[in-house]
This record gives structure tokens, sequence and C-alpha cells, in this order.
């Protein structure tokens, strides 16, 4: 039976990798239906209600929307991490929800030395800066992303170490990291530290003073994760403590200490206004093109790889 395919970006994709999106849903026999750079709630409510399937991006699938979603059977996150989507309210419901993992990894991972590279040398302001050759770098989580990062930290010259709780200190050393003993220890050894947790209950605001106060002079946290990982609060705290202490982050933190940051702290800071790292041509074609592909072999052969919400 024929099929609707919303594809759903608050956010839009490039407009190549839209249109081939577009196309795998229309080989496929079904509606695609494109619904983007919508403001508020409403639009998604009134999209979804006739929908089978839905791609999305950052877009937030919450109890409201999937009661909406008269017709949902599956949602698509074009993307790894599918915080903003309420999997249990929707495995109740009987949607499943999957995420692409991998396909905007190295988005991600290049944005994290453009920006490492601009903080490092004084945002260009011509005073003297350092070099990321011989520095350490510790990998906060092993998975695509981290791996990426590893790869390019390489051809920079720097000492890369990672700690993943879900990932062996063989994988660790196979994707090109030294395996950190513990979290503590990831922290004490890396004067660059780089974030790639999911949000999750056990990782919201569990970075904070304790980890934070360990890493060696000339820090630098980098966050190309969640902005609810951060310890918000203790963050402003670390600044308060260390003068060399600095936070690159590709997600706003809330208004409020974004504010603080800027009033207090504004070299030691870069923030991206705009979350950045998967907005290149090439993430948007990788993971719009899989979760397409993703909806089509569900529908038709049954396919499940890749629910998150078994
Ligand atoms: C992800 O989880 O895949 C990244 O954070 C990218 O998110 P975005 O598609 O909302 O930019």
């Amino acid at each position: 039976m024929s099929k609707t395919v919303l594809l759903a970006c608050e956010k839009p994709f490039s407009a190549a990798a839209r249109d081939e999106v577009v196309a795998i849903i229309k080989q496929a026999g079904y509606t695609a239906n494109v619904l983007e750079s919508y403001k508020g709630k409403a639009p998604l409510l009134d999209a979804i209600a006739s929908a089978d399937a839905a791609i999305v991006r950052s877009d937030v699938i919450d109890a409201e929307v999937l009661e909406a979603a008269k017709q949902l059977k599956l949602v698509v996150r074009a993307g790894a991490g599918y915080d903003t989507i309420d999997t249990a309210t929707a495995k109740a419901k009987g949607v499943a929800v999957m995420n692409t993992p991998g396909q905007n990894a190295n988005a991600v991972a290049e944005l994290v030395f453009g920006m490492l590279v601009y903080t490092a040398r004084s945002k260009f302001n011509g005073k003297v800066g350092s070099e990321l050759k011989g520095k350490t770098l510790g990998l906060h989580a092993f998975g695509a992303v981290g791996r990426a990062v590893a790869a390019i930290a390489k051809g920079f010259g720097m000492s890369v170490y990672a700690f993943d709780p879900f990932v062996t200190p063989e994988q660790i050393k196979a994707g090109g990291a030294e395996p950190a003993s513990s979290l503590e220890d990831l922290y004490t050894r890396s004067q660059y530290v780089s974030l790639h947790i999911p949000a999750t209950a056990e990782t919201k605001g569990s970075i904070g003073k304790k980890l934070l106060s360990l890493m060696p002079a000339g820090a630098t946290l980098i966050n190309t994760a969640r902005k609810e990982v951060i310890n918000e609060a203790e963050l402003l705290e670390v600044f308060e403590a260390r003068k060399d202490f600095r936070y690159v982050s590709d997600i706003a933190p809330s208004d409020a200490t974004a504010s603080t940051l800027k009033e207090k702290f504004d070299a030691r800071v870069l923030i991206n206004t705009v979350k950045s790292g998967a907005q290149t041509e090439e993430a948007n074609v990788n993971a719009g093109l899989a979760a397409a592909r993703q909806i089509v072999g569900f529908f038709e052969r049954g396919e499940k790889n890749f629910i998150v919400n078994k």
C-alpha cells in the first residue's frame, strides 16, 4: 500500500539533499511531503497527521506530536542523537524510532578542528596563539564521531586518548587512540577534551567541576555533543577558578549562562549560534539518503536495523 513520508526539518537540509531524499521516496511509489524551516509546533502537528513515516533532524517529536501522528509507524532521525524524540511514548504507540549513526560523523569531526584551530590561534586576532601539534586530546566517548576526530587529530600530531564504557580498550586502540583507564584519567591527561556522549539520564549534567578541575594547564573543553551534558553552574565556577580554561561549543547553553560567558569570559569562549556540526552538503546527503532508504527497507522488506526503541 502506498505510504506518505514526511521530511520535517526545522533546520533544513541542502536543496540537493532534500531533492534526493524526495526522489528515493517517490521511486518507492510513496508520497513525499516536505516541511522545512517551520516555526513553532503547529505546522509539524498538522503535517505529521497524515504521515506513515517521518524523517527528522533535531526536531522535537514529543508525546503531543506522536498523539497527532495517527498513522505513524516509523520516525527516522537523520543523524545520531535521538534525545529530542520521546522513544518510550513512540514505543507505547507502536512507532519505531531509528537513527542513522555515523552518517554525519566526519562533518562533526571536521568542525571540532575548525573551532579548535580558531580558538588556539586567539580567534585570529593577531595575538600569539598555540599549535595543536604535541598537545593531548581526550575523547570522551569513542563512537563514530570520536573515531573520526581521532583520525584527524593524528594528522595534527596530537596524542590521542579515549574513554568509553561501551568500547573495549582493544577497540579504542584499533581506532587509533590510547585507552584511558577511567574518565578521571582521561581528563587528568588531556589539555583538550572533546565530548562525544549522547544526552541521556546518566550523562545529563555530568560534565562539571569534578572532571574539568582535573584538566592540566591550558585546558580547553570542546562540546559538539549536546548542551544538556554540561553542568552550566559548575562550568561558570570553573571559569571563575581557572584563568586558563576555555570552552568551545557547537551548541549554545541556556541564555543566562551564555550571557554570563559573554560578559565575563568572552576571550576564552567560542559558541556557535546555530548548531553547525552536521551542516555540510555531504552529511546532509549521507544522513538524509540513509534515512529515506531505511524507511523503504522497513516498509518493503521489514528491515529493522537501527531501531533504537525495540
Ligand atoms: C546528530 O545527533 O546527528 C548531530 O547532533 C546533528 O544534529 P542536526 O541534524 O540537528 O544538525
